[in-house]
């Protein structure tokens, strides 16, 4: 369908040319040996110059490419960007292996699937960022993206669920980011309701879904996750609320695997929510998070703030907090929780 194609791509800033994705891969493909300029122009369809200008903006990027045009190129080591062709090869199977916009710079992964679900475009697509200039977090704050250092990705879903039920896809993408991490990190990750990942008390990912809905029926939802992976340091102004994953282990980390084993695992709990409900998301959620019953927690609404103990979920995704001020149990729909003394 050329046509519907050209339309949403027109909505949408140009993402990472698809030839210079290619050059990538071919250089990664052949890491151990060297690949002439003449080969690699004929085989991504360019000239030996456009090759060399490439070349020169991955370098600027930080992929170490040893050569020059007369001798050929190889690449040093495989490097840590999101390439789409890399990354669809190892999504297989899955909905998010058709359709991956990538961008080395945009202003917000979010804003851009948001408008290719206002296009059309269908259900998996998955939009990545090197850097984004202007990230969105909860409740209207902003959300810090260096480049290359972390994972910011938003994934365009159309589920065939109510509103009602759109808690839990919150926390199904809470679930795939906590598992994908588990694996690197040597302490264990907490989730906070709905979905900040946290380890040693601080956190390192967050998850923003908005969607576009009417009270019986979802269009479509945008899942947008921003990792922190490999920062060396945290913002001064989140003082030590903020972490890394290279902060907490010492050790860096290769994005695109970890981007793999995340979206690998959304597609695991998504198809399980769609086929059994949230029974085994609950489950999940009660095993892995500390704030599912017990916790002494801050809530703080669009209304107020006050404090409790969590008391568990609702079968919607939603917490139950029993409330200290005697009354009774609360039921969160959405606000921020923290941890009280
Ligand atoms: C939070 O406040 O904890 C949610 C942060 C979500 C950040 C991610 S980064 C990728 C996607 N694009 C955005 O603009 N926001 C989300």
């Amino acid at each position: 369908m050329p046509n519907r194609r050209a339309a949403i791509s027109a909505d949408c800033p140009q993402s990472t040319d698809r030839r210079l994705d290619a050059l990538l891969t071919l250089l990664a493909e052949n890491s151990t040996i060297v690949v002439s300029g003449a080969k690699i122009a004929k085989e991504i369809g360019v000239s030996r110059q456009q090759v060399w200008r490439w070349i020169q903006k991955l370098r600027d990027l930080g992929v170490r490419v040893k050569g020059h045009p007369r001798t050929g190129y190889h690449i040093e080591r495989i490097p840590d960007i999101l390439a789409p062709q890399l990354l669809s090869h190892r999504l297989y199977g899955t909905p998010f292996a058709r359709k991956i916009f990538h961008y080395f710079k945009v202003d917000s992964t979010n804003s851009v699937a948001m408008r290719l679900g206002e296009a059309g475009e269908l259900h998996g697509a998955v939009v990545l960022a090197e850097e984004q200039t202007a990230g969105r977090g909860r409740s209207g704050r902003s959300w810090v993206s260096e480049k290359s250092a972390g994972i910011s990705c938003s994934i365009l879903l159309r589920p065939p669920i109510s509103p009602a039920q759109a808690p839990l896809l919150t926390l199904v993408a809470g679930l795939a980011a906590r598992d994908a991490a588990a694996e690197e990190l040597d302490a264990l990750p907490d989730i906070r309701w709905p979905n900040d990942l946290l380890v040693h008390g601080r956190k390192f990912c967050g998850i923003l879904t908005e969607m576009r809905a009417e009270p019986d029926r979802i269009y479509y939802a945008v899942v947008g996750i921003g990792m922190n992976v490999n920062q060396t340091k945290m913002p001064a102004e989140l003082g030590d609320l903020a972490t890394s994953l290279r902060i907490d282990t010492g050790k860096v980390h290769s994005r695109l695997e970890l981007l793999i084993r995340l979206l690998r695992h959304l597609d695991r709990y998504y198809n399980q929510f769609l086929a059994e409900g949230s029974g085994p998301i609950l489950r999940r959620f009660s095993e892995v998070s500390s704030y599912f019953r017990g916790k002494r927690v801050r809530i703080t609404t669009a209304a107020e703030t006050f404090t409790g103990s969590t008391a568990g979920l609702e079968s919607s995704g939603v917490l139950r907090v029993q409330r200290d001020d005697g009354r009774g149990l609360e039921l969160i729909h959405s606000g921020d929780v923290s941890e009280a003394d």
